[in-house]
């Protein structure tokens, strides 16, 4: 049965695009605000931070579920403020919310219902971390900042000396410095449906993604918001088991313990070490680029697992996978991306490509005249489905470039998937 409920998604990237277009492949009502240059969905002239304007909105519209995109309206505490207005919203309450923005309370939630997590220490101020480095317990180190950095904020220093120059450069004095382990192995992004509310608690398991955060090839360059993604990842009954009970399992249960109120979807950044997944961090919301490869893989109606879990009636058989079926999204950047995108190029080729090719946007602006422009530094993320990585990878390379889709400058990684 087709969802009955309309849906607003607030955002403006590939994912919330990804997310528009699930919904409207199964007849739904769907609004954007504020959206981008792709045509999917009703446009609202709305900034994801205008909290009143979409509270207006939501409360003219009849049996309206609202999606957050990003982690900011999220961390800003839009969940409660729609709940203060019996709103429909998916997403954590602020305080809930704070396992993804303060990187320190998502690791002492870890380490307090005994979820796996690397070793960490945190200082606020540098004296004592300098200190601590003194003799540190780790041979291999990462250093965080606390709070939201879309994608920066984290260090990987390559020796003792070079993360004491991180913390005596990049920290100011009482702001608070988190030391962790470094752990080594894939990474991997594992996504569960989450209800704790009303004293109850569960988890539904969606699936797990591989992102590629690097700027080129064989994981080199900077770090970006992501190139490309691949879904799902092939896990172990051992690995999917810690999975579930070990890091979704006790995470409701402590969320419950909490007493925080948190409807939505749960990501957690793994690393696969050795002996099992480890939680990296916390995501209160849904990845991008892991959306836009996953959300293709859903047999069911998204609106109704939406619908259901707010109600808190969602069950395991209501999130039905298409078995068998890769995805693979290789996200096209603009010239100078991650530093200083260059905007304005026309992004021509969009229309020409095979009519079972996904594109989601993000950067992207359409003029009166409908020419699609960059306007970011993440452009478009180009999906393909099919029952095997390699014929994936072959159909989405295929459908970018100059036979396919270009623009001047436009930068993406060849080895999306690629099998080392
Ligand atoms: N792809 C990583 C993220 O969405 O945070």
């Amino acid at each position: 049965m087709t969802s009955e409920a309309k849906f607003l998604v607030i955002g403006n990237g590939a994912r919330e695009d990804a997310i528009v277009q699930t919904l409207q492949n199964k007849n739904a009502e769907v609004f954007i605000a504020p959206g981008n240059g792709s045509r999917r969905g009703i446009h609202l002239p709305i900034s994801a931070s205008n909290t009143e304007e979409l509270i207006k909105f939501a409360k003219s519209q009849e049996n309206l579920i609202t999606i957050i995109g990003p982690e900011g309206p999220l961390a800003d505490g839009i969940v409660d403020k729609f709940r203060d207005e019996d709103l429909k919203i998916v997403g954590p309450t602020k305080e809930a919310a704070l396992l993804e923005s303060s990187k320190l309370k998502g690791l002492e939630f870890m380490e307090k219902y005994d979820i796996p997590h690397p070793t960490f220490q945190s200082f606020d101020n540098k004296a004592t971390a300098l200190k601590f480095l003194e003799s540190p317990p780790w041979e291999k180190l990462v250093i965080k900042e606390d709070g939201l950095k879309a994608g920066k904020g984290v260090y990987l220093p390559s020796s003792i000396e070079e993360a004491r120059e991180i913390i005596k450069n990049k920290f100011q004095d009482g702001e608070t410095i988190v030391l962790q382990e470094r752990l080594y192995g894939p990474e991997a992004s594992s996504f569960a449906f989450i209800y704790v509310k009303d004293g109850k608690a569960f988890y539904v398991y969606f699936t797990t993604a591989q992102d590629h955060k690097r700027l080129k090839d064989g994981d080199v360059g900077p770090n970006t918001g992501g190139m490309g993604a691949y879904a799902p990842v092939e896990l172990s009954s051992e690995n999917m088991q810690i999975i579930k009970d070990n890091i979704f399992q006790k995470t409701v249960d402590g969320l419950l313990k909490e007493n925080l109120e948190y409807v939505g979807f749960l990501f957690a950044g793994l690393m696969m070490t050795n002996t099992g997944p480890v939680v990296l961090e916390y995501n209160a919301r849904l990845g991008d680029p892991e959306t836009q490869v996953i959300l293709p893989l859903l047999e069911s109606d998204l609106g109704n697992i939406l619908e259901k879990l707010i109600n808190g009636t969602l069950k395991p058989e209501d999130v039905q996978i298409r078995r068998g079926k890769v995805a693979v999204g290789v996200v096209l950047a603009a010239e100078n991306y991650p530093e200083n995108p260059i905007k304005g190029d026309v992004i021509e080729g969009i229309d020409n490509i095979p009519s079972d090719i996904l594109v989601s946007q993000a950067g992207t602006k359409m003029d009166q005249e409908e020419t699609l422009t960059t306007d970011g530094g993440r452009i478009l993320t180009v999906v393909s489905v099919e029952d095997s990585i390699d014929e994936a990878r072959k159909n989405v390379y295929e459908a970018i470039g100059h036979k396919g889709i270009h623009f001047r400058g436009m930068q993406y990684r060849a080895d999306i998937a690629k099998k080392n």
